[in-house]
């Protein structure tokens, strides 16, 4: 049998699945050394069968943004996770992959133990990729049809009118014209796996409150620290 799940995993996977606002993280990045950070939506915990040990925090991005360079140039990141039901802050530091669409490749940092032992598995990440895409809502998919976030909007405001307001899933398309929105959105759709490395969990929920280090080691085991809050 493998290693179970470390504690603050388990922890956090029961808070994600109970609570149905519990699915914005702040996402920390570097650039050239002014820290970066903004709101992503966590989609899924991937805890990878016989690894449970190593968990991954799947996000999505669009390629263009900024924070994909920031990634590429530095790719430990920080999330910052608070859940206010339960009073209960993960700081979850880690290692960063990123799954593009086919024509660019795939980047992971040295030390994502979870992505490289599932990929020399053969797990298809591009099906996951689709998979996700196609979950997401049309309002959502039409996000990624835009121009590149952050660029000039010479016309303001109103040349967003010009944008469509829905994408269809890659299986929903049904006449040319769609099938190029699909294909334009999905090639700026990238998955963000990001493994924690070190956690920093703070239980407000909690009395006396409690605080709690979890450094995972080169072999991916866990140990664990209680710390003052
Ligand atoms: C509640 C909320 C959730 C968001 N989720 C995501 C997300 O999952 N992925 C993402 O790339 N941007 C997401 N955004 C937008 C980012 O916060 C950010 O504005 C955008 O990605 C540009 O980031 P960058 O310029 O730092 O790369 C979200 C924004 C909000 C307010």
């Amino acid at each position: 049998m493998s290693p179970p799940p470390p504690r603050w995993f388990t922890a956090l996977s029961k808070l994600f699945g109970e609570y149905k606002n519990a699915n914005v993280m702040q996402l920390a990045t570097i650039a050239e050394a002014v820290p970066q950070v903004r709101s992503c939506i966590v989609r899924e915990l991937i805890s990878p069968n016989g690894n449970e040990r190593l968990p991954i925090i799947l996000t999505t991005t669009d390629t263009r943004t900024p924070k994909v360079e920031q990634i590429l140039a530095n790719d430990t990141v920080q999330i910052n996770w608070w859940i206010e039901d339960s009073m209960d802050q993960f700081r979850l530091t880690g290692k960063v992959s990123l799954v593009p669409e086919p024509r660019h490749k795939v980047f992971h940092s040295g030390g994502t133990l979870a992505f490289e032992r599932l990929s020399t598995r053969g797990f298809d990440w591009e099906a996951k990729r689709v998979q996700v895409f196609d979950s997401l809502s049309g309002h959502m998919r039409a996000s990624w049809y835009r121009p590149t976030p952050g660029s000039l909007m010479k016309g303001g405001y109103e040349e967003a009118k010009d944008w469509p307001e829905t994408v269809p899933t890659t299986s929903g398309a049904t006449n040319e014209k769609e099938k190029k929105l699909v294909e334009q959105a999905l090639g700026n759709f990238a998955l963000v796996l990001i493994e924690p490395t070190y956690v920093d969990w703070v239980q407000l929920g909690t009395s006396p409150n409690r605080r709690t280090f979890f450094h995972r080691g080169y072999d991916g085991s866990w140990t664990e620290t209680i710390v003052v809050p």
